[in-house]
């Protein structure tokens, strides 16, 4: 269970149109579905109508694996829990932009009857024995919900964003609530050993709760709930295969002679202000002020994906992209040659891997972010064994990716530094720190993930899983 299905539902004659929807939630959880089966419950991307039903059906139609199971939401409902609560506030609070957090009471109540609705779905869907996993945070409170009316059921959540420090976390008045509601798993989950420490830190404000740090636990009710490190990982075949289809080469070949200049630079991201990239543009135009050699021998693709867009921060965060984009292309540009290519679309799979296998570096420099599979997606895409990955040390992803290139994005001139730094790197160094990131994208990969989810998951019993991944 997520708020977001893998596809956004559009009413089409003749029943649904599903398209895929674009996220990391849903290319790392959705692999797991298809080998494992199960049903998907979760929101669509669209308003109830009066009279609309909610889809329910089996995917991928052409070969269905699992099925989903629609969750609909009314207008007011979307703008008080989704909008509102989960990305105006538990959003920012998350990413430390504790000043953009919209703290209000009727987001809570929204969030609340919301979190009851899909509590109710999961216990529609719950047969005995089967695990209710639930993932990130619009669904903190469905956890103790599905527990108080089935307590047989066992429980996980994972939480794909950063967990902030006690500090920030306990600003929401309805902190307590959150994590009684998480609290009613058996497991937790979380990308980085700091998030999991910040909520065991937090949890000790909580009444009743009684926290092992050490361990890893927390002894809530008369039960114990395992918090455990478990960054997510790609699907290394999907990539890899992918990167190995000589139509991609070809594609990748093509991307390069259609550009023109000698090297290609890339970022790919939803248009969301954490992800910096109006900081990445202005370094990028530093970048390109320090080195004039380099002036028009560059070419800079940045992908963004229109997200939330009815969230004013959202629309200022592309407002600002699409103002630098212009302006770096009149400033360097020659009227002919621009350096920004920006396009606001998401690719496909092949697309993507075509994209990843073209550029010298990708500039993975997100101010904050949970895990950010695009720079273990770039790795994986690697079959050549070149490229160079730019990595902000604020990505979860950087915890186990210490051959990148790290680049502070809150600084511009150590930013563009960065860049610079990949551009001129010497071939054997980059063969070298690319050879032993694909080693470390390759043995925590997707499998690996869900092995370690699936025997944590046998909580209670004898011999399972540590505590500490
Ligand atoms: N993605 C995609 N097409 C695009 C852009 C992004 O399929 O045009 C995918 C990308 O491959 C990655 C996900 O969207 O799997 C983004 O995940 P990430 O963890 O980087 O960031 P999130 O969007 O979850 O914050
Ligand atoms: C992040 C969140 C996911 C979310 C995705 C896309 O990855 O952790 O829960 O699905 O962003 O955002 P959206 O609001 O479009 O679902």
């Amino acid at each position: 269970m997520a708020n977001r299905l893998p596809y956004t539902i559009r009413p089409a004659p003749g029943g649904a149109e599903l398209r895929r929807a674009v996220g990391g939630l849903v290319t790392a959880v959705e692999p797991v579905l298809l080998a494992e089966g199960g049903v998907w419950i979760g929101w669509g991307g669209r308003t109830a109508a009066p009279g609309e039903l909610p889809v329910n059906l089996a995917v991928p139609r052409e070969a269905p694996r699992y099925r989903i199971h629609e969750v609909l939401l009314t207008a007011a409902e979307y703008r008080g829990y989704y909008h509102g609560f989960a990305n105006s506030c538990l959003w920012p609070l998350s990413h430390l932009f504790v000043g953009r957090a919209v703290v209000r009471a009727e987001h809570w109540e929204a969030y609340r009857a919301v979190n009851r609705r899909f509590a109710r779905a999961a216990l529609e869907n719950a047969a005995p024995g089967r695990l209710v996993w639930v993932h990130d945070y619009h669904l903190t409170l469905v956890p103790a919900f599905v527990r108080e009316a089935r307590p047989d059921v066992p429980i996980a959540f994972f939480w794909h964003i950063p967990f902030p420090p006690p500090e920030a976390f306990l600003v929401l008045p309805w902190a307590r609530d959150i994590l009684a509601g998480l609290l009613g798993s058996d497991a937790i989950g979380f990308h980085t050993a700091d998030y999991a420490r910040n909520f065991l830190r937090t949890v000790r404000a909580l009444p009743g709760a009684e926290v092992d740090e050490e361990q890893g636990a927390v002894l809530y009710q008369g039960r114990v709930i395992r918090v455990q490190v478990l960054p997510i990982g790609v699907d290394w075949d999907a990539f890899d295969g992918t990167a190995r289809r000589p139509a991609v080469r070809r594609r990748a070949e093509a991307i390069r002679a259609a550009l023109g200049t000698p090297h290609i630079l890339l970022g790919v991201d939803r248009l969301d202000y954490t992800k910096g990239i109006p900081e990445r543009l202005a370094a990028f135009g530093a970048f390109l002020d320090a080195h004039p050699e380099y002036r028009g021998k560059v070419t800079f693709i940045q992908v963004g994906v229109p997200s939330r867009s009815e969230v004013p921060e959202y629309q200022e965060v592309r407002r600002r992209v699409e103002e630098a984009v212009g302006r770096l292309n009149g400033l360097h540009g020659d009227g002919w040659q621009v350096p920004v290519r920006y396009v606001v679309r998401p690719f496909s799979r092949e697309e993507l891997v075509a994209h990843y296998l073209a550029a010298d570096a990708a500039l993975v420099t997100p101010l904050r972010d949970g895990l950010n599979l695009v720079a273990k997606e770039y790795v994986a895409s690697r079959v050549d064994g070149a490229g160079v990955l730019v990595l902000s040390p604020f990505a979860g992803a950087a915890a186990q990716l210490p051959e990148a290139v790290l680049a502070n994005p809150y600084e511009v001139n150590d930013l563009a530094a960065g860049i610079f730094r990949a551009l001129a790197m010497d071939p054997a160094e980059k063969g070298r720190r690319m050879e032993a990131l694909r080693r470390r994208v390759r043995e925590h990969d997707l499998r690996w993930w869900w092995d370690q989810v699936r025997s944590l998951l046998r909580v209670g019993e004898p011999g399972t899983a540590t505590l500490h991944a």
